[in-house]
């Protein structure tokens, strides 16, 4: 197989606006069949390929599965079903390339883990700020010893996501709630339904990364529902989760989509160790700062780290969030093509969405402590595991 022929599920803003130009720019795929229940979405979507008449369009995703000129799922989609439906792809014998959060419910993540095991099929979870420049520097002077041993790190994903929280079913456009009262029949969106702690991909798996590490403990905290900045929306405006991980390092991570915030600044991270410490930028007029402790650093001081790689191909210049969008696609072409498991395999994948699914749990019981699974083979492991 020289051509990866994909078939993309979901077609919302982040499949129209980044997955079909990417998969149309990259080399290895070809647009073979789209999908969304939302009949006008795959007319928007069709209209964006280069070769609209040979491309299937489905409004079922089983009959998109049942189709045997796809090889491969882009699965786009928005909905609390996200890891059911990479797990079903898998279990159909397509290999899945899933946008994050990888799943919603601790039994979809074994599932998926089980239908990789089973089937050989490639998982790649789209989670790309992994593969940010100040990721991979901070990834070193951990790995060096240079911050000695770590205590703490804090990660957060404030991303006010208003006009996203409801959907006209008719048209498929996203809407806020000053739009409601024209679109009578506008529904909320997962967006809107899910718990946003759930919503730390973009936390953990960087995070994790930097520290090679999993968490195996979390609890967490919520403010009330529904959201005081926004009284028409049922999501809570703050979630936070304190975990632990196998080392012993402590996280602290936050999620909001209802209150607001500056627009674009929706990550921040920091690691602080007993040798020093390294925190993201607070905001566009600010930089990265890093301190360690056995350089005669009085206060912390600047570090020009980007989200840009400097060692990124021209191909992933503009491809959206920090230029990092390009990675995953082509990890994910060259695992299919060679047919072996991607470096960030399903059991990292599976390490960025079980946390925060069970910080969801730890709420709704109370803040009770709750211990997060090892997806991956081991002696006396209990498929199925949970809290
Ligand atoms: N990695 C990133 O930086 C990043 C950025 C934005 C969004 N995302 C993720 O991308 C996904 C899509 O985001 P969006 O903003 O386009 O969402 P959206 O809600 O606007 O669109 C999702 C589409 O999926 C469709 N859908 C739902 N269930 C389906 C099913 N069973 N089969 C086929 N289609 C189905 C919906 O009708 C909708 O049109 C989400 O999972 C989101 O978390 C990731």
């Amino acid at each position: 197989m020289d051509e990866i022929r994909i078939g993309v599920a979901g077609l919302g803003p982040r499949a129209v606006g980044t997955w079909i130009p990417m998969l149309q720019r990259i080399p290895g795929f070809r647009v073979t069949a789209l999908c969304d229940p939302i009949a006008p979405l795959l007319d928007r979507a069709r209209a964006q390929l280069s070769f609209p008449s040979s491309v299937r369009t489905y409004q079922a995703y089983d009959e998109l599965l049942g189709d045997p000129r796809v090889d491969a799922i882009a699965l786009t989609v928005r909905t609390a079903r996200q890891g059911d439906l990479a797990a079903i792809a898998l279990e159909a014998g397509k290999h899945v390339h899933a946008e994050v959060p990888a799943a919603h419910a601790i039994e979809d993540c074994w599932r998926i883990v089980l239908a990789v095991e089973r089937t050989g099929r490639i998982y790649q979870l789209a989670e790309q700020t992994r593969y940010w420049g100040f990721v991979e520097a901070w990834r070193s002077l951990v790995a060096s010893g240079r911050l000695g041993r770590i205590t703490l790190c804090e990660g957060q994903y404030f991303h006010h996501y208003v006009a996203g929280m409801f959907q006209d079913p008719h048209t498929g456009d996203l809407l806020g709630p000053a739009a409601l009262a024209a679109h009578p029949d506008a529904r909320p969106t997962w967006a809107q339904l899910m718990p946003p702690i759930h919503y730390l991909p973009h936390e953990l798996s960087p995070m994790l990364r930097v520290l090679d590490d999993r968490v195996t403990q979390v609890v967490a905290m919520s403010t009330d529902a529904p959201s005081a900045a926004h009284p028409a929306l049922a999501q809570p405006d703050m979630q936070v989760a304190l975990m632990r991980t196998r080392k012993g390092t402590l996280l602290r991570m936050a999620a909001s989509f209802a209150q607001p915030h500056p627009d674009g600044n929706w990550h921040w991270y920091q690691v602080l160790g007993t040798g020093g410490r390294v925190e993201w930028s607070r905001g566009a007029g600010d930089r990265p700062k890093l301190w360690l402790a056995d350089e005669q650093l009085a206060d912390l001081a600047d570090a020009d780290w980007r989200y840009e790689r400097t060692d990124a191909p021209s191909e992933a210049r503009g491809s959206g969030h920090g230029d990092a969008d390009y990675y995953t696609h082509v990890a994910f072409r060259d695992a299919v093509l060679a047919g072996r498991q991607p470096e960030f395999d399903v059991y990292q994948a599976m390490d960025t969405a079980a946390p925060a699914v069970l910080a969801a749990e730890s709420i709704a019981r109370g803040s009770e402590l709750l211990t997060v699974p090892d997806f991956r083979p081991h002696p006396g492991r209990q498929e199925g595991e949970g809290p």
